[in-house]
């Protein structure tokens, strides 16, 4: 052999065992079956409905005289698809939007409600016809618990106070004959009420000192007078990685009076890239791909930052650490309104999605409530409308296929996830979490981060017959459904057997797997 064929001959054998290698490519994960460990909120699959762009009105309420199938004005279509994702819990109505809110204007006849302004988002017309009664019956459609936030910026005490005793009171004061005459002589259940918006921003720039002397008046006197249900009070809380709202609210509730109290502090923050947001939503490839995946990750160092400062004042986890905004904020779909923040919703922001609820899941101890932002036509959608017809996007199918680890116990997993290396970025190539289900069934959810390899992984289960479940792969990373063509991203069944006590899982590159151990 001359020295140019040799050397040939060693680089092609050389490439022929790196691939062969990646080919065969095993991550072993074992888990401790018999631990039951901490309960995984089933609220950290929370939704978030904001009175922007179209995500409430067109991708919710049609009104009930509209040719858009609908119960009483909220459409048919919607509803149906969110009660398979048992959605436990919908915040609304902001967002920035809470904070300009005046619920007055949003209750009795819809001929005489006001037609106001929304200057955050698009500077629209905001016709006032979706207001406290139609969230609220919204909510019950779907069977989800009320989180309603409360203007704290542009409102008062006062105005905050009756809200909560128009919904809730049971004894028949005024404002509770005022609910009965507009329809409903029941007190609702409101299940978190939300102090305010980021109030750091949006919500009045307020230091966190002025926030605080706010919060204690807010949340003595916006009362939850419905015995039925406890209604948690939620305080604003850090923007990503500013730890001053955590440091001060945390410090000021440690040694609280009896006349104030909270029992969540929300965190924001989101998968943006660049800000402005100008990530494209679909049409991009693995540079963005890598790009925000590592951006989506960062997620772990918050909860810990911050869990690390609530542990500090708040050491038996009394108070949850609720994620109440996050997801991919991406450039505006092009020809939309900017001000609507309408994006496509690609395979990547179901790898997204999957990577983030594996976070809250590990973090349960603390992280009790997360809502992803936001949940029709907005942002980080589940579903996405076009006059009568809609389409549930990859971010939809992760919430479903999830659907069993909502109150599941974590069952702890060990695996050496390796690497997916995209020039200087190197992210672990797969993640996964593992749950008891209330039913006794043990579920794994595993995503192949890597979007050109398929990996194996051995799960060593004794007395197991075989994983079933579906998984959620998609052409390319960019993969998104569309109106015409609905369903290029969606679950497909997903069996594999077992041999001698081990189940091996062939994920697709940048895929998604959920599966039940059967024995
Ligand atoms: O979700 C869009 C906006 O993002 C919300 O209104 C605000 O709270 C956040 O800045």
């Amino acid at each position: 052999m001359t020295g140019i064929r040799a050397l040939l001959f060693i680089v092609i054998v050389a490439s022929a065992h790196v691939a062969r290698g990646q080919d065969n490519d095993v991550v072993r994960l074992r888990f401790a079956a018999d631990e039951a460990g901490t309960k995984i909120d089933r609220h950290i699959f929370g939704q978030f409905a904001e009175h922007l762009g179209r995500g409430v009105y067109e991708g919710i309420w049609v009104g009930p005289g509209s040719t858009v199938p609908n119960t009483r004005g909220i459409r048919n279509d919607v509803v149906a698809a969110l009660k398979e994702l048992q959605v436990p819990v919908v915040r609304w109505p902001g967002g920035c939007f809470a904070d300009e809110y005046h619920w007055r204007k949003g209750i009795g006849p819809a001929d005489k409600r006001p037609a106001t302004l929304n200057p955050n988002w698009g500077g629209v017309i905001e016709p006032n016809t979706f207001g406290t009664h139609e969230f609220l019956d919204f909510a019950q459609q779907i069977g989800a618990e009320a989180y309603v936030s409360v203007n704290v910026g542009s409102g008062t005490p006062q105005e905050a106070a009756e809200w909560l005793e128009y919904m809730t009171a049971d004894k028949p004061s005024a404002l509770a004959q005022e609910r009965a005459a507009n329809g409903h002589p029941d007190p609702y259940q409101i299940a978190f009420l939300g102090i305010g918006n980021e109030s750091w921003g949006c919500g009045g720039t307020m230091s966190p000192e002025y926030y605080l002397s706010q919060l204690k008046i807010y949340s003595r006197y916006a009362r939850n007078y419905n015995g039925a249900e406890a209604m948690q009070r939620i305080a604003v809380g850090p923007d990503g990685g500013d730890v001053a709202y955590t440091e001060a609210i945390m410090k000021a509730w440690q040694s609280k009076v009896w006349s104030w109290d909270i029992e969540g502090l929300s965190l924001h923050s989101y998968t943006v890239g660049k800000w402005p947001p100008s990530y494209k939503s679909t049409g991009f490839g693995e540079a963005e791909y890598a790009a925000l995946l590592k951006e989506t990750l960062r997620m772990e160092e918050l909860i810990r930052t911050h869990s690390a400062i609530m542990d500090v004042y708040d050491p038996q986890k009394k108070i949850g650490l609720m994620v109440d905004e996050w997801g991919a904020w991406l450039a505006p779909t092009p020809g939309t309104n900017p001000g609507f923040l309408e994006q496509q919703n690609s395979q990547r922001d179901a790898i997204i999605a999957a990577l983030n609820i594996d976070i809250f899941a590990r973090h349960a101890d603390r992280v009790r409530m997360a809502n992803i932002a936001q949940m029709i036509n907005v942002l980080q959608a589940m579903i996405l409308t076009d006059k009568d017809r809609m389409i549930r996007t990859p971010t939809y199918h992760v919430y479903r296929m999830y659907v069993p680890f909502q109150d599941a116990r974590l069952v702890p997993v060990t695996f050496d996830a390796g690497s997916y290396v995209y020039g200087n970025i190197s992210l672990p190539r797969v993640d996964a979490i593992a749950a008891r289900a209330k039913n006794g069934k043990l579920w794994l959810a595993l995503t192949n981060v890597d979007p050109n390899r398929t990996v194996k992984v051995e799960v060593e289960a004794a007395g197991v017959k075989q994983a079933v479940g579906e998984m959620l792969s998609s052409p390319k990373v960019d993969s998104v459904n569309t109106f015409e063509s609905p369903a290029t991203v969606a679950p497909r069944p997903f069996v594999e057997s077992s041999s001698r006590g081990k189940v091996i899982l062939k994920l697709l590159p940048h895929s998604i797997t959920v599966v039940a151990l059967e024995s």
